[in-house]
């Protein structure tokens, strides 16, 4: 029999009946408008959302994935290049390197931000590589600062992912204006979620921007005149009107993921055995996820455990990407990263999560390791 969580790990239904009556608005301008794909809500979406982060273009795609696949065609990179990321992320980071032709080159991640080493980046730049992708996992930035410096030094592109952080901030400036690209996903758990698939790459560069709108329309500048191979990657005018009624709410829903994130924080200091989510003095995290650490080789029983109370619980990854069946034929060991993939627990949370909810959770993780919270 399935077991039915009573708490699950993202409730969006509270946000829904918020801004119940902005979406009917906003589903019958498009009905009436007949213009389901593109469109003018499309275009003035783009624009919101560009001077959200202060960046000069924004481009909506079809997903989060394909904004990374078309900003590293747009950055030209393809067969025989190298692109260093993190392998702590989700496949569709490697995928979209291996998707263009290049090879990804997985570095291991700092074991308190559980976002790429930095300090390991340098000793794998060769010839061959063209673009460091570092992915703000969690809704916790990239130390970017010294990326930036080796890309200047070595004359590399960085290409952001920010599928999991929008509104983060290094260094109080927001993620997505550091790379020469900046790729973000709206796929419905997202900080910034449509009711579909939707993606967005920024850019301050004139010709990256032209690229990425060709490409995103089949390589199209001027319609059935096409001049590169390109893809089907337009955003649905619904999704992006219903983008337009969430933008403006994401800064107070991130300031709630926060608070809610702070109350966890209190509630579970007194469990030795849970290692809390790591907020570095150069970030603003938006805890796209409430991520911690189960020590002792105990997160799959405490997983269990909670979904036998109905407390739904996610593992965001089991497996770091290297050791992903795609890449059974790697031999490469990344120590900081299986372990990471050994104990990571994401709890409960969304903005709206009332405290008692975290209350009941904390309770029967402190039920578990045998005390009380
Ligand atoms: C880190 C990361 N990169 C890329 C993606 C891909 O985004 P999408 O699902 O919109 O294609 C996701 C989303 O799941 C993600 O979490």
């Amino acid at each position: 029999m399935q077991q039915v969580s009573e708490i699950p790990v993202l409730d969006l239904s509270p946000e829904i009946e918020f801004l119940w009556d902005e979406l009917n608005t906003a589903f019958q301008r498009v009905l009436r408008s007949g213009i389901f794909i593109m469109g003018e809500d499309v275009s003035i979406f783009e624009s919101e959302f560009a001077a959200y982060l202060n960046v000069k273009h924004a481009i909506a795609v079809n997903s989060g994935t394909d904004a990374l696949v078309i900003g590293l065609r747009a950055l030209n990179i393809g067969v025989g290049d190298e692109v260093i990321t993190t392998s702590f992320t989700f496949f569709a980071t490697a995928e979209a390197i291996e998707t263009v032709g290049a090879s990804p080159i997985f570095v291991d991640i700092d074991a308190q931000t559980l976002n790429l080493d930095i300090t390991q980046v340098e000793e794998r730049i060769t010839a061959r590589t063209k673009a460091i992708l570092p992915v703000h996992l969690y809704g916790h930035p990239v130390d970017i600062d010294p990326l930036a410096k080796l890309a200047e030094k070595y004359e590399i592109k960085i290409i952001e992912d920010v599928a999991q952080s929008l509104g983060g901030e290094y260094k109080g400036k927001k993620l997505g204006t550091f790379g020469d690209v900046a790729a973000f996903s709206f796929f419905p758990s997202k900080n910034l979620g449509a009711y579909g698939d939707g993606g967005l790459l920024v850019t301050d560069d004139d010709m990256i921007a032209q690229t990425a709108q060709m490409l995103r329309v089949h390589g199209a500048r001027k319609k059935y005149h096409n001049e590169i191979l390109g893809y089907n990657s337009r955003l649905d005018s619904l999704q992006a009107a219903i983008l337009r009624v969430k933008l403006p709410h994401v800064e107070n829903w991130n300031n709630a993921r926060r608070l809610a994130a702070s109350r966890y924080h209190e509630l579970l200091r007194g469990i030795s055995e849970i290692v809390l989510p790591f907020e570095a003095p150069y970030a603003r995290h938006v805890y796209h996820q409430y991520t911690v650490r189960v020590l002792s080789n105990k997160r799959d029983k405490l997983k269990s455990f909670l979904q036998q109370q109905g407390i739904q619980t996610m593992v965001y990854y089991p497996m770091p990407v290297h050791q992903l069946p795609y890449y059974r034929k790697q031999t490469l060991s990344l120590m900081a990263a299986e372990k990471a993939a050994d104990e990571v627990l994401s709890l409960p949370l969304w903005p709206q999560i009332q405290i008692e909810t975290q209350q009941a959770v904390v309770n029967q993780i402190a039920t578990f390791f045998g005390g009380n919270a």
